[in-house]
């Protein structure tokens, strides 16, 4: 296979298991979050944030597939084959490497880390814009469990759906990329991107 690593990836030491749920829940909560089917599984994905790389162990375990790529900013990865340690604004992967770029839960943690940097917006937009990198032609990125209703909360998630929205309305003027949310449940959205 080809080698879709810029430079080889640093080595995953730490093993530390720290979420409760089974690798079973996660795995569905990926499947009903992210609309996941059949057919997607035929593809390389590529898992950003994907905290201890439940999604894709348990899919290698149970034979659903093979080349889930995971990638998390702590080094917490137990899937160590395909798992690197990384942040999503400087994805270590060529481009066009992946026909589908997942995140679960993800982009709150990303904008919580950026606000210490008081570069909140610029790290979401470097990182979506990393992902539409790395995904093929013709490929898509799924970003779940996000809220992108405006005006429904104060504070803190209002201040993150509005950064969001403000990236999405700059990248809405690119014409490599078709954006389209849908609506999971009454807390939850699912924001496609695909690459055209
Ligand atoms: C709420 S957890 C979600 C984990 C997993 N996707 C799931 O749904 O079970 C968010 C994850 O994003 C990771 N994360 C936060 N900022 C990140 C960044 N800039 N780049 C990559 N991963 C990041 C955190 O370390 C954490 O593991």
């Amino acid at each position: 296979m080809k080698n879709i690593f810029e430079s080889p990836p640093p080595v995953v030491e730490n093993i530390d298991k720290e979420t409760e749920d089974s690798d079973e829940e996660v795995f569905q909560k990926y499947v009903e979050s992210l609309e996941l089917t059949p057919d997607d599984f035929e593809k390389q994905i590529l898992d950003i944030g994907s905290n201890t790389a439940q999604f894709a162990k348990y899919a290698k375990e149970h034979r659903i597939s093979k080349e889930i790529y995971s990638i998390d900013i702590r080094p917490a990865s137990l899937e160590r084959e395909k798992s690197v340690v990384g942040s999503a604004e400087a994805l270590p992967f060529q481009n066009e490497s992946f026909d589908l770029v997942v995140s679960l839960s993800a982009i709150p943690n990303i904008y919580i880390g950026a606000e210490f940097s008081g570069r909140r917006e610029q790290i979401i937009q470097q990182a979506i814009e990393e992902m539409i990198r790395v995904v093929r032609k013709g490929g898509e990125i799924r970003l779940g469990n996000i809220r992108l209703e405006k005006d429904r909360e104060d504070g803190y998630i209002q201040n993150y759906i509005t950064a969001v929205h403000t990236v999405l309305d700059q990248l809405r003027k690119r014409e490599d990329i078709i954006i389209s949310t849908q609506k999971i449940s009454p807390d939850e959205d699912l924001l496609r991107i695909q690459k055209v």
